[in-house]
């Protein structure tokens, strides 16, 4: 036997059991989304890699070091999308969706990224994003919020922490670039190589840097807020006021930057502390400057991303289940070719009345497919051999309970399952 062939790290295969509960998720996630009008839009996994250097910015992590980019068979410079609002603002700037309108979109998929794998950090990972365009006053940012805030409230999470912050205009962040240029200058031996490097093409994400020696550094430097224009002063107070009148509650952290250069004014993330390092579960804000900056006519813009992985996992620690998807009857077919199409003709009648089914099939003594039976997590279990075929009647096994087999005449089956099955856990 030659060597079975692995998965590539950090990329994870999603398995039936752990399935059930995605579903459940992304079918909570869906319905939530359709209360807020908001309509899915689909794009393709790979873009033309000049997207997420001018989206994401070329001096970030994800562009300078996670990116899975390749030539393909043309010489392109292709990349494996790492996240999805670059590729939603370049579909819809392409298919007319933004021009001089209101869009209120959603997609759901992998992205990829080539970070260091563990425990809720993995090189393929999926979300669901949702994107607003044409907004540009705190209303929507507020309707956002509220939005996941009632997607946790209907799963049934617990414990998420609201961590907002505003980052400004483009000017006011300029003008702060400056001072803040200034002040690290006056440090630069102290620097680390990466610092030292960021300070000329993008010196706010030295204030990022998790490098021990810079720490003081970074807790001595000017602060961003104290350099916002007023009318994101004024913006962030309208989103304040919105969520405290919603009952929404929320920590201001100053130091909230975010991996990517896009967002102007509002940034936010919903944070646990149950995962260990990997805690934020869902993030995003407002980039008013992205759709232009990708070619588009100026459009202002908000949105944010679950971590979907992140997501599934805390829903287990908080004991959430998916929905029950095992066959309620389990159909044992035996003798001949006349029993098995009875038992296929009988197994569709009880799909009509929406009965979960899972005919035996292959044959089998009966003792095997009362086993599989049993492993299938059918309730009930209908026998179907020549003496039923005689009877016209199934003899019926309960798989669960003690309690006598019993004839059920073919024409009675859906309705007896109907009444029967209606009862919990049977369901
Ligand atoms: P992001 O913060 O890069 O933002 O990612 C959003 C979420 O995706 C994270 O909070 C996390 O839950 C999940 N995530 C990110 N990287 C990984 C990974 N390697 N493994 C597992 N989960 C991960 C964005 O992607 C923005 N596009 C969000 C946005 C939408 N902003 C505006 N609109």
């Amino acid at each position: 036997m030659s060597k079975a062939i692995q998965a590539i790290r950090g990329m994870n295969d999603l398995l039936p059991d752990t399935l059930a509960l995605w579903q459940r998720i992304e079918q909570e996630a869906l319905d939530v989304l359709a209360l807020y009008g908001y309509r899915e839009i689909r794009f393709p996994v790979l873009e033309k890699t000049e997207l997420y250097k001018r989206s994401i910015g070329e001096v970030t992590d994800i562009v300078e070091k996670e990116m899975y980019t390749f030539e393909d068979r043309n010489g392109d410079s292709l990349t494996l999308r790492p996240e999805g609002t670059a590729g939603c603002v370049r579909a819809g700037v392409e298919n007319g969706l933004l021009y001089n309108q209101v869009q209120r979109l959603w997609y759901a998929g992998p992205m990829f990224r080539h970070e260091r794998p563990q425990k809720g950090r993995y090189r393929q990972f999926h979300q669901i994003g949702v994107e607003a365009f044409g907004m540009s006053s705190p209303d929507v940012d507020a309707e956002l919020i509220l939005m996941s805030a009632r997607l946790w409230h209907a799963l049934g999470i617990r414990g998420l922490e609201l961590q907002i912050n505003t980052l400004g205009t483009p000017a006011a962040r300029a003008a702060y670039r400056q001072v803040l240029v200034e002040y690290l200058r006056s440090h630069v031996d102290q620097l680390d190589d990466d610092s030292r490097r960021r300070l000329d093409m993008n010196p706010l994400r030295v204030l990022d840097s998790k490098h021990p020696a810079m720490q003081d550094i970074i807790a001595a430097a000017p602060s961003l807020q104290d350099h916002l224009d007023a009318e994101s002063v004024e913006h962030f107070a309208a989103l304040r006021h919105y969520l405290d009148s919603a009952k929404i509650s929320y920590r201001v952290n100053p130091r909230l930057v975010r991996g990517l250069d896009y967002y102007t004014r509002t940034v936010f993330e919903w944070v646990t502390t149950e995962l260990g390092a990997q805690g934020t579960i869902c993030a995003g804000g407002r980039y008013d400057g992205l759709v232009e900056q990708l070619g588009g006519q100026s459009t202002p813009a908000a949105g944010f991303a679950i971590g979907l992985e992140r997501l599934v996992e805390l829903a287990l620690l908080q004991q959430l289940t998916g929905a029950n998807v095992s066959p309620q009857v389990y159909i044992a077919v035996l003798g001949g070719s006349e029993a098995v199409r009875e038992g296929l003709g009988q197994a569709e009648r009880l799909r009509d009345s929406g009965i979960r089914i899972e005919l035996n099939c292959g044959g089998g003594s009966l003792k095997s497919q009362l086993k599989r039976a049993d492993r299938s997590g059918a309730y009930y279990a209908l026998l179907i051999g020549d003496d039923e075929l005689t009877r016209r009647a199934a003899t019926l096994k309960n798989l669960r309970a003690e309690e006598p087999q019993q004839p059920v005449e073919f024409d009675r089956l859906p309705e007896y399952f109907r009444d029967r099955l209606a009862v919990g856990d049977k369901s």
